[in-house]
């Protein structure tokens, strides 16, 4: 079943009821401000960080659900209404909302009269632009109260839910005409506040959420809505709201556009006043030049147009497949900017308060990342490099805003170190610019020990090479890319973190996906070694990878699979010695796409392991058999009911690596299977299951095990994102940077048809067309602008060659 459509041409998703399975939202801003909104305009909005800058509340596990965002009430006579539905709830006569790329709109309609909200971040400013306009469809005059309305979070998501004791006597505001200044704490530490305008004059306004509200009401019948009137209350202490009343008249025909601003303003420390105890209004006065009129709105709103027209034209497919047309070139791209932008902070299943951004995670996302704004993936990488420890292990999580690593949940995940080289070799193959690796770049901040970013790879590098188990496989610390397999926690009672509980060093506990991480990236490693001519470092990470291999087949391979891991007793976890748990897919994915035992026939064989007995009509599961119960030698991933999660959910985020691992071997009829059974356009005709946005990927779909096989849940903030993008881009269409050039080399579905790619490298374009002939894999000639070449590897031959028109015959 449908609750919408996907709008190609506008690069939108045309949802046309309120009542989704679930709220299905949208992401707006690009840098610097945030907003989450969702499809009933729930949702809220932060600066920089979720937790530390948060401007507007919003209430996780709220009922109903969706509870807080930035509304607007239209009452018309005694009908109150909202052009997203939400609060009120009135049946409208129309309605439709429109996730774009940055921006959403409602187009809503109720009793002849029209609403058309558009709301949006500029590219450049630190504000949440409103615009909307309000048209008389019927045949006689009306007289119409607009209602504005959003409600303060006191700055720190955390402090905000938990110390009422203190914050409900800190609140403050001022206002001034149309605009009101939520100034809370500003008179001590903070230098910044939140501005509520719209740019007409108002007939009152309220600041107080009790007097706006009434103290027993929520937001779906407030008094002052009800009454037709503002209090003017200019609230102090208890809950700031910023509330606009508006007298609109209108006839018949006509339209009249109000804009609304929310803005984040910020002051230097020692101009922060205008005079006593009154805030310096400089940055919001800034702001409401700019955006107080439609010319000044619409500018910005075709620069954010403009500039994601141009980003999504760096990646193009054009196939016979719409579905891959879709997601390849909107809506995969547009989610790996949102996962660049967030790692797992702010969603709508991540609250913003805890996750900040993870070290693994923000690696990973760069993957899908990268060719958008390198620039940017650049500061990532130094970002995140500065978070990790001299012994190349590192923070598994740090603070947007501080860009600190967070002590709370410390280090020991052992696959960490990896990643940084996997953003990095991303990174370099992408743009060439060796120069990364030669700058300067702390350890946990401190710049008294910095080093070359080369030698923190060498680092990452080495933590593996020297924190190997008894069978000379890695450790795996106190988790690896699954957090939830706690081999060395043992945890007994309720409450305790099973992240940070227990030691984070175990010696007997090894992973075999991380040996499998250590050959895909020891490699790689190896290949920016020998570009940068450290001969004898190749040959040392090159012997060492050669080494691991050896391990893993000899000690990691069950003889129809990949072992899992060992446990802290020396315990197989993921064999067919196993009762629950047999076996895995992360090491099938990671082992076989690494290339191990591909010569020898493994690889084929843990293949053919996943699609007898992890696959499912839905995905392919984490596990199988589910665990039934909780195996305190295990951790978290036996503590999920079966089906869930880590415990034998279809965790999107490794399926594209078995689809990644199916082209490695060549079957491109299998790894587009399984490309599809995740793939969210796909998935839409059975939203009623899948129940999370039919445009974005979410992190779990729930195993067959489970009550609700079949469900998403966790949707937006995954490496999903990242992955499924490398996997359709780089492997199934098959277009990969390597660090010397394009490698052109598809492996798709023998009935895929031929297709064509434009692709932005390296200043110059690539127009590639593909002639697949109905084969799967296999490049029988490569023509380059004219002349033909041996290999599948585009290296650019003159810096001058600004076009590559590619011919590809398969
Ligand atoms: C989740 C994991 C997540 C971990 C760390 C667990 O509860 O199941 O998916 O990685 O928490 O935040
Ligand atoms: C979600 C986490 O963000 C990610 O880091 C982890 O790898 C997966 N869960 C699997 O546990």
């Amino acid at each position: 079943m449908n609750y919408g459509s996907f709008d190609d041409n506008s690069r939108e998703y045309v949802i046309n009821t309120p009542k989704t399975p679930l709220p299905w939202i949208n992401y707006l801003g690009n840098k610097d401000f945030f907003s989450l909104v969702s499809n009933t305009c729930g949702g809220y909005s932060f600066y920089k960080d979720a937790k530390l800058l948060r401007l507007t509340r919003y209430r996780y596990n709220a009922c109903p659900m969706d509870t807080n965002g930035k509304y607007f009430y239209i009452k018309d006579g005694d009908t109150v209404w909202n052009p997203g539905w939400q609060p009120t709830k009135t049946d409208l006569d129309s309605y439709e909302c429109r996730h774009g790329m940055g921006y959403s709109r409602f187009n809503s309609s109720k009793n002849g009269v029209s609403a058309s909200l558009l709301t949006f971040v500029p590219m450049s400013d630190t504000c949440e632009i409103h615009k909307l306009s309000l048209t008389n469809e019927s045949g006689s005059d009306k007289e119409i109260t607009l209602f504005s309305y959003v409600e303060f979070c006191l700055w720190n998501a955390m402090d905000d839910m938990t110390n009422f004791q203190r914050n409900l006597s800190t609140g403050e505001v001022e206002v001034i005409g149309s605009a009101i200044y939520h100034k809370t704490e500003y008179r001590e530490r903070r230098n910044h506040y939140a501005l509520w305008y719209v740019n007409t004059d108002i007939e009152s306004f309220d600041t107080s959420r009790d007097d706006f509200l009434g103290v027993y009401n929520g937001p779906d019948c407030p008094d002052a809505v009800k009454n037709g009137h503002c209090t003017g209350s200019v609230a102090s202490g208890w809950y700031p709201v910023g509330c606009h009343e508006v007298k609109v008249s209108l006839k018949p025909g006509e339209t009249k556009t109000c804009i609304f601003i929310l803005g984040y303003c910020e002051n230097p420390d020692d101009d922060k006043w205008e005079e006593k105890g009154v805030i310096n209004k400089t940055p919001a006065k800034k702001l409401i030049e700019k955006f107080s009129t439609e010319e000044g709105v619409d500018k910005a709103f075709n620069e954010l147009k403009d500039y994601w027209a141009t980003l999504l034209s760096r990646f193009h497919v054009d196939s016979e497949n719409p579905h891959v047309n879709r997601m390849v070139n909107i809506w995969n791209q547009y989610q790996c900017m949102v996962t660049f932008n967030m790692s797992r902070s702010a969603s709508y299943y991540e609250s913003g308060i805890g996750r900040g951004m993870g070290f693994r995670d923000s690696c990973q996302d760069l993957l899908g990342f990268v060719h958008l704004i390198p620039d940017r993936a650049r500061e990532r990488i130094i970002d995140i490099a500065s978070t990790q420890f001299k012994d190349g292990s590192a923070y598994h999580q740090y603070q947007p805003l501080t860009k600190k690593g967070n002590s709370d949940i410390g280090s020991g995940f052992n696959d960490d170190p990896l990643w940084l080289i996997a953003g990095t070799s991303a990174y370099i193959r992408e743009t060439g610019d060796t120069s990364i690796l030669d700058e300067n770049v702390p350890y946990d901040n401190d710049w008294s020990v910095a080093t070359t970013l080369f030698e923190h790879l060498t680092r990452s590098f080495n933590y593996t090479v020297t924190h190997k188990g008894p069978h000379g496989l890695p450790l795996i610390g106190r988790a690896d890319w699954n957090d939830c397999l706690n081999l060395n926690c043992f945890s007994e009672h309720p409450g305790e973190s099973f992240q940070t509980f227990g030691p984070s060093e175990g010696p007997v506990a090894e992973s075999i996906f991380i040996g499998g991480m250590f050959v895909k990236y020891g490699k790689e490693y190896a290949d920016l070694c020998a570009l940068c001519g450290k001969t004898d470092e190749q040959k040392r990470a090159e012997d060492e990878v050669a080494t691991m291999e050896k391990a893993i087949l000899s000690h990691g391979w069950d003889g129809e699979w990949f072992i899992r891991a060992y446990d802290a007793n020396g315990n197989k976890v993921g064999s067919n010695e196993c009762e629950e748990g047999k076996i895995y897919i992360e090491p099938q994915g990671f082992c076989v796409l690494s290339g191990v035992g591909k010569e020898t026939g493994e690889a084929e064989k843990a293949l053919r392991s996943v699609e007898k007995y992890l696959d499912s009509k839905y995905g392919i599961m984490i596990l199988q058999p589910a665990y039934t119960k909780y195996h305190v030698e295990l951790g978290e991933i036996s503590s999920y009911p079966p089906g869930y999660k880590e415990n034998a959910g279809i965790f999107c985020h490794n399926n594209p690596w078995v689809s990644i691992a199916e082209t490695v071997l060549g079957h491109g009829n299998r790894a587009f299977e399984i490309y599809k059974k995740t793939c969210p356009s796909y998935l839409e005709e059975i939203s009623d299951i899948h129940r999370t946005e039919p445009y974005v990927y979410s992190q779990m779909v729930a195993g067959k095990d489970a009550k609700f096989f079949g469900q998403g849940k966790n949707s937006w903030l995954t490496g999903t994102a990242a992955w499924t993008f490398t996997d359709i881009s780089q492997y199934i269409l098959g277009v990969y940077p390597t660090l010397k050039g394009l490698s052109i080399d598809p492996c798709i579905p023998s009935d895929f048809g031929d297709f064509k790619i434009h692709r932005e490298y390296r200043n110059a374009s690539y127009d590639i067309e593909v002639h697949t002939n109905g084969s799967e894999k296999g490049v029988k000639k490569l023509i380059v602008n004219g002349q033909e070449i041996s290999g599948s590897t585009v290296i650019p031959y003159d810096e001058n060659v600004k076009e590559y028109k590619v011919t590809v015959e398969m």
